[in-house]
Protein backbone atom coordinates (compact mmCIF):
# COMPACT_ATOMS: atom_id res chain seq x y z
CA UNK A 1 0.00 0.00 0.00
CA UNK A 2 2.81 2.44 0.99
CA UNK A 3 4.72 2.04 -2.34
CA UNK A 4 1.60 2.28 -4.42
CA UNK A 5 0.81 6.33 -2.53
CA UNK A 6 4.65 7.34 -2.84
CA UNK A 7 4.16 6.16 -6.51
CA UNK A 8 1.63 8.34 -7.05
CA UNK A 9 3.57 11.47 -4.40
CA UNK A 10 6.29 10.66 -7.08
CA UNK A 11 4.05 11.27 -10.35
CA UNK A 12 2.08 14.45 -8.94
CA UNK A 13 5.73 15.59 -7.61
CA UNK A 14 7.11 14.97 -11.54
CA UNK A 15 4.28 16.67 -12.66
CA UNK A 16 4.48 19.79 -10.51
CA UNK A 17 8.38 19.93 -11.23
CA UNK A 18 6.68 20.35 -15.16
CA UNK A 19 3.88 22.67 -14.46
CA UNK A 20 6.35 24.93 -12.92
CA UNK A 21 8.68 24.96 -15.98
CA UNK A 22 5.65 25.68 -18.00
CA UNK A 23 4.80 28.56 -15.58
CA UNK A 24 8.19 29.92 -14.97
CA UNK A 25 8.65 30.43 -18.74
CA UNK A 26 5.32 31.98 -19.40
CA UNK A 27 4.72 35.73 -19.48
CA UNK A 28 1.22 35.91 -19.66
CA UNK A 29 -0.89 33.19 -17.73
CA UNK A 30 -4.48 33.10 -17.16
CA UNK A 31 -5.90 31.00 -13.96
CA UNK A 32 -9.42 29.50 -14.38
CA UNK A 33 -11.21 28.78 -10.97
CA UNK A 34 -13.86 26.68 -9.83
CA UNK A 35 -15.99 25.76 -6.85
CA UNK A 36 -12.78 23.41 -5.87
CA UNK A 37 -10.70 25.83 -5.07
CA UNK A 38 -12.69 26.69 -2.05
CA UNK A 39 -13.67 23.03 -1.27
CA UNK A 40 -10.72 22.87 1.13
CA UNK A 41 -12.48 26.14 3.04
CA UNK A 42 -15.64 24.28 4.32
CA UNK A 43 -17.33 26.06 0.96
CA UNK A 44 -19.77 23.09 -0.72
CA UNK A 45 -18.76 22.38 -4.75
CA UNK A 46 -21.91 21.61 -6.64
CA UNK A 47 -21.07 17.89 -8.58
CA UNK A 48 -19.12 16.35 -5.78
CA UNK A 49 -20.60 13.00 -5.52
CA UNK A 50 -21.47 13.55 -1.94
CA UNK A 51 -20.74 16.67 -0.68
CA UNK A 52 -22.21 18.80 -4.04
CA UNK A 53 -25.49 21.51 -3.34
CA UNK A 54 -26.76 20.19 -6.73
CA UNK A 55 -27.08 16.19 -5.19
CA UNK A 56 -29.54 17.89 -2.79
CA UNK A 57 -30.99 20.93 -4.44
CA UNK A 58 -32.62 21.41 -7.67
CA UNK A 59 -30.95 24.03 -9.98
CA UNK A 60 -34.21 24.67 -11.81
CA UNK A 61 -35.64 25.38 -8.21
CA UNK A 62 -33.21 27.81 -6.95
CA UNK A 63 -30.63 28.85 -9.47
CA UNK A 64 -33.18 30.19 -12.49
CA UNK A 65 -35.37 32.70 -13.17
CA UNK A 66 -38.31 30.83 -13.58
CA UNK A 67 -37.37 29.16 -10.05
CA UNK A 68 -37.18 32.57 -7.90
CA UNK A 69 -40.69 33.83 -10.36
CA UNK A 70 -41.91 30.77 -8.57
CA UNK A 71 -40.79 30.84 -5.11
CA UNK A 72 -38.84 34.14 -4.32
CA UNK A 73 -38.80 33.09 -0.84
CA UNK A 74 -36.96 29.88 -1.23
CA UNK A 75 -34.62 31.33 -3.32
CA UNK A 76 -33.93 34.13 -0.57
CA UNK A 77 -33.37 31.89 2.08
CA UNK A 78 -31.22 29.53 0.30
CA UNK A 79 -29.00 32.43 -0.26
CA UNK A 80 -28.76 34.00 2.58
CA UNK A 81 -27.37 30.15 4.12
CA UNK A 82 -24.84 30.32 1.07
CA UNK A 83 -23.86 33.80 2.11
CA UNK A 84 -23.40 33.28 5.89
CA UNK A 85 -21.26 29.91 5.08
CA UNK A 86 -19.07 31.57 2.48
CA UNK A 87 -18.99 34.79 5.51
CA UNK A 88 -17.63 31.92 8.09
CA UNK A 89 -15.39 30.63 5.20
CA UNK A 90 -11.75 31.72 5.28
CA UNK A 91 -9.51 31.65 2.28
CA UNK A 92 -7.19 28.30 1.93
CA UNK A 93 -3.72 27.50 1.12
CA UNK A 94 -4.90 27.27 -2.44
CA UNK A 95 -6.29 30.47 -2.37
CA UNK A 96 -3.27 31.83 -1.10
CA UNK A 97 -0.85 29.90 -3.52
CA UNK A 98 -2.42 32.15 -6.48
CA UNK A 99 -2.74 35.45 -4.72
CA UNK A 100 1.37 34.70 -4.05
CA UNK A 101 1.61 33.62 -7.79
CA UNK A 102 -0.33 37.17 -9.43
CA UNK A 103 2.30 38.78 -8.06
CA UNK A 104 4.98 36.12 -9.84
CA UNK A 105 3.91 36.30 -13.26
CA UNK A 106 4.02 39.16 -15.29
CA UNK A 107 0.54 39.33 -17.14
CA UNK A 108 -1.67 37.22 -14.33
CA UNK A 109 -5.56 37.50 -15.10
CA UNK A 110 -7.71 35.76 -13.38
CA UNK A 111 -11.13 34.33 -13.84
CA UNK A 112 -13.01 32.68 -11.10
CA UNK A 113 -16.82 31.10 -11.48
CA UNK A 114 -16.73 31.13 -8.10
CA UNK A 115 -19.69 33.79 -6.37
CA UNK A 116 -17.27 33.99 -2.88
CA UNK A 117 -14.47 36.84 -2.46
CA UNK A 118 -12.08 33.87 -1.07
CA UNK A 119 -10.05 34.84 -3.77
CA UNK A 120 -10.01 38.51 -2.78
CA UNK A 121 -9.41 37.81 0.72
CA UNK A 122 -6.36 36.01 0.15
CA UNK A 123 -4.78 39.14 -1.73
CA UNK A 124 -5.73 38.47 -5.30
CA UNK A 125 -5.39 41.83 -6.61
CA UNK A 126 -7.86 41.46 -9.93
CA UNK A 127 -10.64 39.20 -10.21
CA UNK A 128 -12.85 38.46 -12.95
CA UNK A 129 -16.25 36.96 -11.61
CA UNK A 130 -17.91 35.28 -14.38
CA UNK A 131 -20.90 34.10 -12.21
CA UNK A 132 -21.40 37.25 -10.53
CA UNK A 133 -21.54 37.63 -6.46
CA UNK A 134 -23.26 36.11 -3.51
CA UNK A 135 -22.28 39.46 -1.69
CA UNK A 136 -24.54 41.85 -3.96
CA UNK A 137 -27.84 42.28 -4.58
CA UNK A 138 -29.61 44.16 -7.09
CA UNK A 139 -33.55 45.07 -8.57
CA UNK A 140 -34.74 41.94 -10.17
CA UNK A 141 -36.90 44.20 -12.36
CA UNK A 142 -34.82 47.76 -12.57
CA UNK A 143 -31.27 46.34 -11.88
CA UNK A 144 -30.80 49.05 -9.09
CA UNK A 145 -27.97 48.05 -6.44
CA UNK A 146 -29.39 46.83 -2.85
CA UNK A 147 -27.64 47.30 0.14
CA UNK A 148 -28.10 44.81 2.28
CA UNK A 149 -30.06 45.34 5.82
CA UNK A 150 -29.58 42.88 8.72
CA UNK A 151 -32.64 42.03 8.96
CA UNK A 152 -33.20 41.48 5.13
CA UNK A 153 -31.05 38.82 5.88
CA UNK A 154 -33.26 37.05 8.29
CA UNK A 155 -36.42 37.52 6.28
CA UNK A 156 -38.91 34.87 5.11
CA UNK A 157 -38.80 36.90 1.61
CA UNK A 158 -36.50 39.00 -0.22
CA UNK A 159 -36.96 43.06 -0.14
CA UNK A 160 -38.49 45.26 -2.24
CA UNK A 161 -36.49 47.60 -4.63
CA UNK A 162 -36.32 50.94 -2.98
CA UNK A 163 -36.63 52.60 -6.34
CA UNK A 164 -39.21 50.47 -8.14
CA UNK A 165 -40.55 47.77 -5.43
CA UNK A 166 -39.41 45.00 -7.36
CA UNK A 167 -38.20 42.13 -5.57
CA UNK A 168 -34.74 42.50 -4.62
CA UNK A 169 -32.41 39.26 -5.96
CA UNK A 170 -28.62 38.27 -5.14
CA UNK A 171 -26.43 39.57 -7.91
CA UNK A 172 -25.36 36.00 -9.16
CA UNK A 173 -25.95 34.60 -12.74
CA UNK A 174 -28.78 31.53 -13.25
CA UNK A 175 -29.17 29.09 -15.65
CA UNK A 176 -30.27 30.50 -18.05
CA UNK A 177 -29.22 34.35 -18.05
CA UNK A 178 -25.90 36.16 -19.17
CA UNK A 179 -22.94 36.34 -18.24
CA UNK A 180 -21.46 39.64 -17.00
CA UNK A 181 -20.67 41.12 -20.61
CA UNK A 182 -17.35 43.32 -19.56
CA UNK A 183 -15.89 40.65 -17.21
CA UNK A 184 -16.27 37.69 -20.20
CA UNK A 185 -14.71 39.70 -22.86
CA UNK A 186 -11.90 40.15 -20.86
CA UNK A 187 -11.94 36.46 -19.85
CA UNK A 188 -11.74 35.54 -23.18
CA UNK A 189 -9.27 38.25 -24.81
CA UNK A 190 -6.90 36.96 -21.39
CA UNK A 191 -7.42 32.94 -22.75
CA UNK A 192 -6.87 33.88 -26.53
CA UNK A 193 -3.68 35.70 -25.45
CA UNK A 194 -1.88 33.34 -22.55
CA UNK A 195 1.39 31.15 -22.70
CA UNK A 196 -0.28 29.18 -19.79
CA UNK A 197 -3.68 28.68 -18.51
CA UNK A 198 -4.09 26.97 -15.34
CA UNK A 199 -7.39 25.07 -14.66
CA UNK A 200 -8.31 24.59 -11.01
CA UNK A 201 -11.14 22.93 -9.26
CA UNK A 202 -13.88 22.84 -12.27
CA UNK A 203 -15.98 20.51 -13.63
CA UNK A 204 -15.57 21.77 -16.84
CA UNK A 205 -19.15 21.35 -17.87
CA UNK A 206 -20.68 24.57 -16.88
CA UNK A 207 -20.43 26.99 -20.25
CA UNK A 208 -19.47 29.66 -21.63
CA UNK A 209 -16.53 28.75 -18.54
CA UNK A 210 -15.64 26.36 -19.81
CA UNK A 211 -15.24 27.36 -23.35
CA UNK A 212 -12.39 29.09 -22.01
CA UNK A 213 -9.99 26.65 -21.47
CA UNK A 214 -10.01 25.05 -24.94
CA UNK A 215 -9.94 29.07 -26.47
CA UNK A 216 -6.51 29.07 -24.85
CA UNK A 217 -5.24 25.76 -26.30
CA UNK A 218 -6.41 26.72 -30.05
CA UNK A 219 -4.40 29.73 -29.19
CA UNK A 220 -1.38 27.79 -28.46
CA UNK A 221 -1.35 28.08 -24.77
CA UNK A 222 -0.16 25.15 -22.52
CA UNK A 223 -3.03 23.67 -20.23
CA UNK A 224 -1.95 22.61 -16.52
CA UNK A 225 -5.33 20.87 -14.71
CA UNK A 226 -5.88 20.87 -11.06
CA UNK A 227 -8.44 18.83 -9.50
CA UNK A 228 -8.39 15.77 -7.88
CA UNK A 229 -10.61 13.97 -10.23
CA UNK A 230 -10.30 13.91 -13.99
CA UNK A 231 -13.27 15.60 -15.82
CA UNK A 232 -13.92 16.76 -19.39
CA UNK A 233 -10.61 19.60 -19.61
CA UNK A 234 -8.24 16.30 -18.80
CA UNK A 235 -8.38 15.48 -21.65
CA UNK A 236 -7.02 18.81 -23.34
CA UNK A 237 -4.23 19.02 -20.24
CA UNK A 238 -0.73 19.06 -20.79
CA UNK A 239 0.01 18.85 -17.10
CA UNK A 240 -2.38 17.17 -14.85
CA UNK A 241 -1.81 17.56 -11.29
CA UNK A 242 -4.41 15.39 -9.45
CA UNK A 243 -4.37 16.38 -6.16
CA UNK A 244 -6.41 18.90 -4.00
CA UNK A 245 -5.82 22.61 -4.94
CA UNK A 246 -4.73 23.38 -1.13
CA UNK A 247 -2.04 20.96 -1.86
CA UNK A 248 -0.85 20.80 -4.81
CA UNK A 249 -0.71 24.67 -5.59
CA UNK A 250 1.54 25.83 -2.77
CA UNK A 251 3.70 22.73 -3.65
CA UNK A 252 3.44 24.39 -7.23
CA UNK A 253 4.56 27.76 -6.03
CA UNK A 254 7.74 26.38 -3.94
CA UNK A 255 8.48 24.68 -7.44
CA UNK A 256 8.33 27.84 -8.95
CA UNK A 257 10.02 29.92 -6.57
CA UNK A 258 13.11 27.31 -6.75
CA UNK A 259 12.94 27.19 -10.29
CA UNK A 260 13.62 30.99 -10.86
CA UNK A 261 16.46 31.13 -8.08
CA UNK A 262 19.32 32.11 -9.82
P1 LIG B 1 -18.47 21.75 -9.81
O1 LIG B 1 -19.12 21.38 -8.52
O2 LIG B 1 -19.18 21.41 -11.07
O3 LIG B 1 -17.04 21.07 -9.89
C1 LIG B 1 -16.14 21.16 -8.80
C2 LIG B 1 -14.83 20.53 -9.22
O4 LIG B 1 -13.91 20.70 -8.17
C3 LIG B 1 -14.90 19.03 -9.53
O5 LIG B 1 -14.24 18.77 -10.75
C4 LIG B 1 -14.15 18.39 -8.35
O6 LIG B 1 -13.47 17.19 -8.73
C5 LIG B 1 -13.20 19.50 -7.99
N1 LIG B 1 -12.69 19.49 -6.61
C6 LIG B 1 -13.31 19.03 -5.49
N2 LIG B 1 -12.53 19.24 -4.42
C7 LIG B 1 -11.40 19.86 -4.86
C8 LIG B 1 -10.22 20.36 -4.24
N3 LIG B 1 -10.03 20.26 -2.91
N4 LIG B 1 -9.28 20.94 -5.01
C9 LIG B 1 -9.45 21.05 -6.35
N5 LIG B 1 -10.55 20.61 -6.99
C10 LIG B 1 -11.51 20.03 -6.26
O7 LIG B 1 -18.12 23.31 -9.73
P2 LIG B 1 -17.82 24.32 -10.92
O8 LIG B 1 -17.05 23.66 -12.00
O9 LIG B 1 -17.27 25.55 -10.31
O10 LIG B 1 -22.83 28.12 -11.60
O11 LIG B 1 -19.27 24.61 -11.44
C11 LIG B 1 -19.50 25.54 -12.45
C12 LIG B 1 -20.77 26.27 -12.20
O12 LIG B 1 -21.85 25.35 -12.05
C13 LIG B 1 -20.81 27.07 -10.91
O13 LIG B 1 -20.21 28.34 -11.02
C14 LIG B 1 -22.27 27.18 -10.65
C15 LIG B 1 -22.69 25.77 -10.95
O14 LIG B 1 -24.02 25.60 -11.32
C16 LIG B 1 -23.79 28.96 -11.24
O15 LIG B 1 -24.27 28.96 -10.13
C17 LIG B 1 -24.19 29.88 -12.34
Amino acid sequence: MQGASSGLERRLNTAIQSAAQLLSAASAVVCLTGAGVSAESGVPTFRDAQTGLWRRYQPEELASPQGFARNPGLVWRWYMWRLSLVEEAQPNAGHQALAALAHRVHDWTLVTQNVDSLHEEAGSPTVLHLHGSLMHFRCDECHHTHELLPAEREAEHPPLCRLCGGLVRPDVVWFGEALPRRALEQAVHAAQHCHVMLVVGTSGLVYPAAQLPQLAKEAGAALIDVNPQPGPLARLADVQLRGPSGKVLPHLLSALLSSKEP
